[in-house]
């Protein structure tokens, strides 16, 4: 949800802004700026859209800036103000000395404006963050230091923010705070950066110190200043980033999404190593430090999550309640963080997050760890905010997802939902040998399935063709595939814009079953298992209002040929598993139909990949 780059240092800054910002594009896409210190001014370029605008904005003017060795830039997630050049960062005072980056909401911005209206300040723009410019360059005329007035500053500032500014004045010197939003420096040779993640900045060094809430630090090429809430100076704490620069490519594929849907059977079989041998080993999940105490001790947990990872969520319930017997709930953490939520020492609260730093979720799980509460994480991103709450940690291990609409990082949460369900019923002693054994052949086997489906993808490219025109898409399951109805109207949702609902199949006769006609696509998921014979009812009623009907399956039921249009077969697989298998097609469907309508499938309009705001 947006993303910030910084640089002060030696070397020329403003390649060094716009590759960081291209590594920041999944953090939002509405609009992108930077802010180019020169020998005598500040000077700032802004556009509309993709980075590839500005980009087009700067070629005029690359010989006034080439030289330049400091500057800071945004790409913008729109909160506040519409994606305008004007509502564009970076944002600056009414003389033009100071520049502002920002990532998050000021809370108290109505407030401010309107006192500092009245001190004389003109606002050019609907944004929140034009309240910060102003209010620190109304304290840096009388303090005359930057890292000074940006500390009285953010006492007067209510809400999240990560924020990097700098002061014609000064001319060496970028100031950079936090509180509630990502923000780490990245610390070179006589020069350092400043970035909202990490792919920003690895390019250029390894060491880096995140920077913890209202800390300022204020960097120059030679130093480095951090101060706590009290102003009183701190060691920094430098860490080595696990990670390599990887040269992002989509190999020959059309979109990251369908390279990254590609990549299913070995982001299993990638997490399934050192963790799950053979059938008949114990699984091994080395960060998750529960215990026969602990949980004997537990009497429920509470799973939180966003979006996606909701329904991954949502389907862990499942199979922790069935493998484990222990009672789970699941909450959308934007909803759980805003009621009187009950949980203590005995409650194990799972927060589930590809990003590790989607703020509602963040919310939750600090609020749930200061309860008492052992915190487990399952997230894409070990090195995250949320990973470093966490008491037990399952790190995912898909790799970046760089696509929007999450494909890859939701089969490997799911295979690490089995993975940890498993794990708790092996140390409670809650499922029987044979079924822990036959269950860990059959994931063993996922990954060749999910190549089966992927060696037959122009069937499902044919189905999505044939549906792609129509105004609305409903998706019925029941069970452990209900979320799977949901995820698959989600993607649906996301990157076509087509109107996509899931439905448990059994609540279409309680309402939903009003808006089927002959024009109304309606896909059954149904795997065979306890609710099949239920579903195919459902699938029948819906026949009978003329529905147009399509079914995702692992039956080879000679009846179904006359129940439905559009038929998608998937290889045999037990019900407990099945969500994983389903899935595929329907990541399919939702891509071919993007692809086909010509809707720009990675970066669907107005969402980000990480939401770093509540
Ligand atoms: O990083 P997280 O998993 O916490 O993100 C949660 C959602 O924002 C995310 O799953 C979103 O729904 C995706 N666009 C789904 O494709």
């Amino acid at each position: 949800m947006c993303g910030i780059v910084g640089y002060v240092g030696k070397k020329p800054v403003v390649d060094i802004l716009l590759d960081g910002l291209e590594q920041l594009e999944y953090r939002g896409y509405d609009s992108s700026g930077i802010a180019i210190k020169t020998a005598t001014s500040i000077d700032v370029y802004k556009a509309e859209g993709k980075l590839a605008n500005l980009r087009d904005v700067l070629r005029p003017n690359a010989d006034k800036i080439t030289q330049s060795t400091m500057g800071i830039g945004h790409i913008r997630w729109a909160t506040h103000g519409a994606p305008t050049v004007l509502n564009a960062h970076p944002h600056t005072c009414n003389c033009g000395n100071l520049v502002v980056v920002h990532n998050g909401i000021i809370e108290n911005y109505k407030e401010l404006r309107s006192e500092l209206e009245a001190e004389g300040c003109t606002f050019r723009s609907q944004t929140d963050t034009e309240t910060v410019s102003h209010l620190v360059a109304s304290i840096y005329a009388e303090v005359k230091d930057l890292t000074k007035a940006v500390q009285i500053a953010t006492k007067k500032i209510e809400g999240a923010y990560a924020l990097c500014i700098m002061h014609n004045n000064e001319p060496e010197k970028l100031v950079v705070t936090k509180r509630n939003a990502p923000l780490l420096i990245g610390v070179g040779e006589g020069e350092f950066f400043v970035a909202s993640d990490v792919p920003a900045i690895i390019k250029h060094t390894k060491k880096a110190i995140y920077l913890t809430d209202n800390q300022v630090a204020t960097l120059t090429p030679n130093s480095l200043k951090i101060e706590n809430e009290k102003e009183e100076e701190i060691e920094p704490k430098v860490e080595v980033l696990p990670w390599e620069p990887v040269a992002l490519s989509k190999m020959g594929y059309k979109h990251f999404m369908l390279k990254e849907i590609h990549e299913q059977p070995d982001v299993i079989r990638n997490i399934l190593v050192g963790k799950l041998h053979t059938s008949n080993s114990p699984i091994v999940l080395n960060e998750v430090k529960l215990n026969k105490e602990t949980l004997k001790n537990l009497n429920r947990i509470q799973v939180i999550a966003c979006g996606t990872s909701l329904h991954a969520a949502m389907i862990g319930k499942y199979i922790i309640e069935n493998f484990c017997e222990i009672p789970v709930d699941v909450e959308a953490s934007s909803e759980y963080i805003y009621r009187k939520t009950v949980t203590d020492e005995h409650t194990l609260v799972i927060g589930v997050s590809q990003s590790g730093e989607t703020a509602d979720t963040l919310t939750a799980i600090k609020q749930s760890k200061a309860r008492g509460s052992h915190i487990l994480i399952i997230t894409n991103r070990p090195d995250s905010a949320m990973a470093r709450e966490a008491d037990s940690l399952v790190p995912v291990s898909a790799g970046i997802e760089v696509s929007v609409a999450a494909t890859k990082s939701y089969i490997a949460q799911l295979t690490s939902f089995y993975l940890l369900a498993l794990y708790m019923a092996e140390i409670k002693g809650t499922m029987a040998q044979s079924d822990l054994t036959n269950l860990k052949a059959e994931m063993l086997l996922l990954p060749q399935k999910i190549e089966q489906i992927l060696a037959h993808k122009e069937e499902i490219q044919t189905c999505a063709r044939k549906y792609a025109n129509t105004r609305d898409f409903i998706y019925i399951a029941r069970g452990i595939n209900y979320p799977t109805a949901l995820e698959g109207a989600l993607k649906l949702k996301e990157i076509s814009y087509i109107n996509a609902t899931g439905y448990p199949a059994g609540e279409l006769k309680h309402g939903p079953i009003a808006m089927l006609d002959e024009t109304m696509p309606v896909l059954s998921v149904l795997m065979k298992g306890s609710v099949y014979e239920k579903i195919l009812s459902n699938s029948e009623e819906a026949k009978a209002r003329n529905a147009r009907m399509i079914a995702l399956t692992n039956s080879t039921d000679a009846k179904l040929d006359d129940l439905f249009d559009f038929i998608i077969r998937v290889p045999e697989v037990t019900e407990l598993l099945s969500p994983i298998v389903a899935m595929i097609p329907l990541q399919l469907i939702a891509y071919y139909i993007a692809e086909f309508l010509g809707k720009d499938v990675d970066q669907p309009r107005n969402l980000a990949k990480s939401v770093t705001v509540e």
